[in-house]
């Protein structure tokens, strides 16, 4: 617990004047990535020496860190040191697949491994504080930040959250924090943020209680039980009132129903923000409002700094909640060892990847790929193929970094699909031809086997980049189109950042892998699955609509008075489309195939009074390889309350695991279920959860629309 420092926060805290206390509060910003100059370079380094600076954003560097943390530390009247913080959100040098692509790897150590590389990375090059994991769960594809994101489902959103703030900080108690490779997280953005109306970037998001608690609440509960340090505020509304001024969820949820003992910064300008939402009137009153509701630090807007003193004399903000704060801010800085090591070792700098850490890369970007369809087995392509087309706008790309990529995406370029398909077939001709669907026509009628890279850009996904049609963007469907009309054997490999409509050509491709942007290693994580040196394994972690206009679509939706149904017409349907997604949450094909056997309960009915006391439910299920070829299968477990006082979910997922067997080989999977997975929260704003008797339908397959179903009664 952070809280292990109080004796020296509240001796320093007896030291501060109340100026002195409201620079602890400011965030301001270097600009660019790396480097002095412009921004608020001025400010930060007037504000570091007048001991009124407790954290800087975007600069890293030991250096540069050390230059600057030596003004705070020598010059500053209490010396007290500047805690620096950066989005090291899929690597720091060595970039690992986005996090969307980590999720579909449905393997929390994927997210581990990025987590452990990324923090001894940034910890090296003097960065503190990472702005990550990113766990808004989201329905919407159109939205841009869903890269940043573990897709649709609460319960593997948590996983992931879960192992990444393992990975960036160690035990949960913070005893890592003071370590020379372990870096702050910050859980992030509180809370709803993918809830933005129509997918648009910053939108309103009105949302019930329950849905809140049962739906977005869940990944942040995880990761701060894991030990996140702190929390980022959300520049959306949540039910009318600005997520940056929310007393409901950062006071009285996260404070006080999960006492969490970190702080809570805003995000960029997210305080004078609360002026445009129409919330307050000046910035005065934005600073005012998003302190006494539970904000802890400002980030890049000054109005705290600016105008604390003046409301502390007005009695606006009060000295109790301003010190708290405070004192959540020096906590941390005392977890991370910085009054005792205040700089960074300049001469044990990470200055790059290394053959170990871009292993770890490529194995965790093969890990996360989805094989979407692969007719007549045109996957796996042969090592012996004499001639092999590379054709596409992203054949021969180098920069597969993807969003939010960390300083890494500046100097290294992403291992490119051809480099990487030249090494893996060096008998082969290859031929690479680019987005001219004429030219890649030509080339796929000259080769074996064609494989056609398309996708969408990194900045067509990550913050402010919404879309508003989700098609492969460019008219590259006409280059598939082109080359599927050679007749020839062809494989698609989309790389992108979130969902795409591809039903228009989908019948026409062969075999389809969803690669995402996997990063400094993508080519060869592809051409490792190409080749079948990997045997594909990851899910999709969000649904695939067939077109925008079903959006939102997603598999934990609740029932309609009038389900689906094909032939009724008075249900709740589409008339011009088929039900449901293009493909669902949880689906993935491998080169082998499995079977799942008939799900075995250890009792058939339980007590709710004994699931209270912690008595839980075992479920088994066996699962096997039917195949030829060693693979990797992901059984899921998903739970569905009949009948409940709030309408539940058709199916949510509530346990989940990968695992790899050879030809033949049968494993038996357990799962256990306990109140934390049969019950849910009500509307109740005062935080109500229940397990409620009745009848419990469980699944378990190898994606969300798994039809082996067996009954648990609640007594
Ligand atoms: C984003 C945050 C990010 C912050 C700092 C904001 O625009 O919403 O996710 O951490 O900038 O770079």
């Amino acid at each position: 617990m952070l809280r292990s420092h109080d004796d020296q926060v509240k001796e320093l805290l007896g030291r501060m004047t109340a100026e002195e206390k409201l620079g602890q509060l400011q965030q301001l910003t270097w600009t660019g990535d790396t480097g002095p100059g412009g921004g608020q370079t001025a400010e930060i380094e007037a504000a570091a020496r007048a001991g009124r600076l407790g954290s800087v954003l975007n600069l890293n560097g030991a250096k540069w860190t050390n230059d600057l943390q030596r003004l705070a530390v020598e010059e500053s009247r209490l010396g007290i040191p500047i805690l620096f913080g950066l989005d090291v959100v899929h690597g720091f040098w060595t970039t690992f697949p986005i996090p969307l692509a980590q999720a579909a790897a449905f393997d929390p150590a994927v997210a581990a491994a990025d987590a452990e590389v990324s923090a001894a990375e940034a910890r090296s090059q003097g960065v503190h504080w990472t702005f990550s994991p990113m766990m808004d769960v989201t329905h919407e594809p159109r939205w841009g930040r869903i890269a940043e994101s573990s897709g649709e489902d609460p319960y593997l959103s948590a996983v992931v959250a879960v192992a990444k703030v393992r990975g960036y900080q160690g035990p949960a108690d913070g005893s890592g924090l003071a370590s020379k490779d372990r870096i702050a997280s910050c859980a992030k953005h509180f809370v709803a943020y993918g809830g933005a109306e129509g997918g648009r970037d910053y939108n309103t998001v009105d949302v019930s209680e329950q849905r809140l608690r049962n739906h977005y609440l869940p990944p942040f509960k995880a990761a701060i039980d894991a030990g996140a340090a702190t929390v980022m505020a959300a520049f959306n509304t949540v039910a009318g009132v600005p997520a940056h001024a929310n007393a409901h969820t950062m006071t009285t949820i996260l404070k006080q129903e999960w006492d969490f003992d970190g702080f809570v910064v805003s995000d960029y300008t997210g305080v004078a923000e609360l002026v445009a939402h129409g919330f307050a009137e000046d910035g005065a009153e934005a600073a005012a409002l998003a302190l006494t509701h539970g904000l802890d630090m400002e980030m890049v807007s000054t109005h705290l700094a600016d105008h604390g003193a003046e409301l502390l004399a007005a009695g606006r903000i009060g000295m109790d909640r301003l010190e708290d704060a405070v004192a959540r801010v020096l906590r941390l800085k005392f977890a991370l060892g910085l009054f005792t090591n205040p700089y960074t070792d300049e001469s044990a700098e990470i200055t790059g990847p290394t053959a170990a850490t871009r292993a770890a890369a490529r194995a965790a970007a093969a890990r996360s790929m989805v094989l979407l369809k692969n007719d007549d087995a045109v996957l796996p392509l042969a090592p012996s193929a004499t001639s092999i087309a590379v054709v596409g706008p992203f054949a021969d790309c180098a920069d597969q970094h993807g969003t939010w990529a960390g300083p890494g995406r500046l100097r290294f370029e992403t291992v490119s699909v051809l480099d990487a398909v030249r090494e893996a077939a060096p008998g082969a001709d290859v031929r690479h031809s680019g987005a001219d669907p004429a030219m890649a026509a030509a080339a796929a009628r000259a080769a074996d086997v064609t494989v056609v890279v398309v996708g969408e850009h990194s900045g067509l996904s990550g913050e402010a980049a919404a879309r508003s049609d989700i098609d492969l963007p460019d008219g590259q469907h006409r280059l598939i189109e082109a080359v599927a009309a050679t007749g020839k054997p062809f494989v698609v490999v989309l790389v992108n950042g979130r969902p795409l409509t591809i039903g228009g050509w989908l019948h026409a491709a062969p075999a389809v892998l969803e690669a995402w942007h996997a990063g400094i290693e993508a080519g060869h994580a592809i051409a490792d699955v190409l080749f079948g040196a990997v045997n594909p394994g990851g899910k999709l972690p969000v649904s695939f609509p067939r077109s925008v206009g079903q959006i939102p679509l997603y598999y934990n939706h609740e029932s309609t008075g009038r389900p689906y149904d094909p032939v009724e017409r008075y249900v709740s349907k589409y008339l011009d489309l088929p039900g449901g997604p293009q493909f669902t949450f949880g689906y993935g094909l491998s080169y082998t195939t499995f079977a799942t056997g008939e799900p075995q309960l250890s009792r058939e009915e339980i007590a709710v009074d004994a699931l209270a006391r912690g008595e839980s439910v075992e479920l088994t299920v066996t699962v096997s390889n039917t195949g030829e070829r060693i693979g990797d299968e992901v059984v899921q477990l998903y739970v569905h309350d009949v009948a409940a006082s709030v309408t539940q979910p058709v199916r949510r997922l509530r346990g989940f695991e990968r695992v790899t067997l050879g030809p033949g080989e049968e494993r038996a999977v357990r799962f256990r279920l306990g109140a934390e997975d049969l019950g849910f929260w009500t509307n109740d704003p005062s935080g109500t959860y229940v397990v409620e008797r009745g009848r419990i339908d469980l699944y378990v397959g190898t994606d969300s629309s798994a039809s082996a179903r067996c009954e648990l009664r609640l007594t």
